[in-house]
């Protein structure tokens, strides 16, 4: 700051220093706005953020997740810590929690009813969705899906049984439209690893 004074004395332009000082005016206004909105996200709770411990490796106790209720002595007494209980949980490639997995090797094993009197349908087929830019197609599984969902999870509210029945949009998916009920909810989120579901290879290069 000073070194900026002491230049303007020197005798630099009129135009320049208006410009310097404008500049120092935006910046410190921008420092303001940033740690201003650094500062109400901290205070959110984690899952209106849409982050979840599991989404990032983050290690959040029960007590500060904003799903429990803190007050509650089980909370602090009883529950077990997620991070203790899915510490050896397999991960994907962006350290999320990757559940397909966790079922597939029997480290969970979720209840189909409440009373454990029902079984699940899973279908083995796969949609491929190709309106997708210059993105690789989306693979949507039935079989990853059906395992623990049963299909009117899905059929009709969320999508039409009908293949390119629904008009499904990548804006509408971060919306939480669409595939966005589950994904970024309870199912990892659609702005990180567009991998997992933009897994099949164009034939075209696309338009780049
Ligand atoms: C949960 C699955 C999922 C994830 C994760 C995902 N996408 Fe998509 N994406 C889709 C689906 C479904 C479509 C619609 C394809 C269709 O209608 O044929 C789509 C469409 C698109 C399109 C086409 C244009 C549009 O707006 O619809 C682009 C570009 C795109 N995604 C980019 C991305 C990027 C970049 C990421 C990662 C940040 C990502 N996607 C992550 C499922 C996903
Ligand atoms: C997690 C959501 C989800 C679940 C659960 C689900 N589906 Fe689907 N299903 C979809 C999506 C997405 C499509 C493709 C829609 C599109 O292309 O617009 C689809 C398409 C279909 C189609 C149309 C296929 C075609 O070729 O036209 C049928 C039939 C179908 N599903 C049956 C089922 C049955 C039976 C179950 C239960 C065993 C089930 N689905 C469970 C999401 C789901
Ligand atoms: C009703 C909830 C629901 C909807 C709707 C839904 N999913 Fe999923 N999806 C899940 C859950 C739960 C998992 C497993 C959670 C995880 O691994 O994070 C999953 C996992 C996946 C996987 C990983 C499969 C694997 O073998 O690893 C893909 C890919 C996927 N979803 C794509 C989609 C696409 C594309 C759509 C929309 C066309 C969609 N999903 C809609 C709930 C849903």
């Amino acid at each position: 700051m000073f070194f900026q004074v002491s230049i303007f004395r020197a005798g630099v332009k009129i135009n320049s220093k208006i410009c310097l000082w404008r500049i120092w005016v935006m910046s410190l206004f921008a420092l303001f706005v940033f740690t201003w909105a650094g500062a109400v996200f901290a205070n959110e709770a984690l899952w209106s953020r849409g982050l979840h411990f599991q989404t990032e490796g983050e290690v959040i106790p029960l007590a500060e997740d904003g799903i429990h209720d803190p007050t509650n002595q089980a909370v602090v007494e009883v529950l077990q810590e997620p991070v203790e209980s899915m510490a050896d949980f397999p991960r994907d490639e962006k350290g999320i929690i990757d559940w397909v997995k966790v079922l597939d090797q029997g480290l969970i094993e979720p209840r189909e009813s409440l009373y454990g009197d029902k079984e699940m349908y899973p279908v083995d087929f796969d949609i491929i969705f190709t309106n997708t830019g210059s993105m690789p197609h989306v693979r949507f599984p039935h079989l990853a899906h059906t395992e623990w969902l049963s299909c009117s999870n899905c059929h009709p509210a969320i999508f039409l049984p009908q293949k390119g029945g629904n008009p499904v949009t990548m804006a509408q998916i971060i919306e939480g439209k669409y595939c966005g009920v589950c994904h970024g909810k309870v199912a990892f989120p659609p702005t990180m690893n567009c991998g997992r579901c933009h897994s099949v290879p164009r034939k075209s290069p696309g338009l780049r």
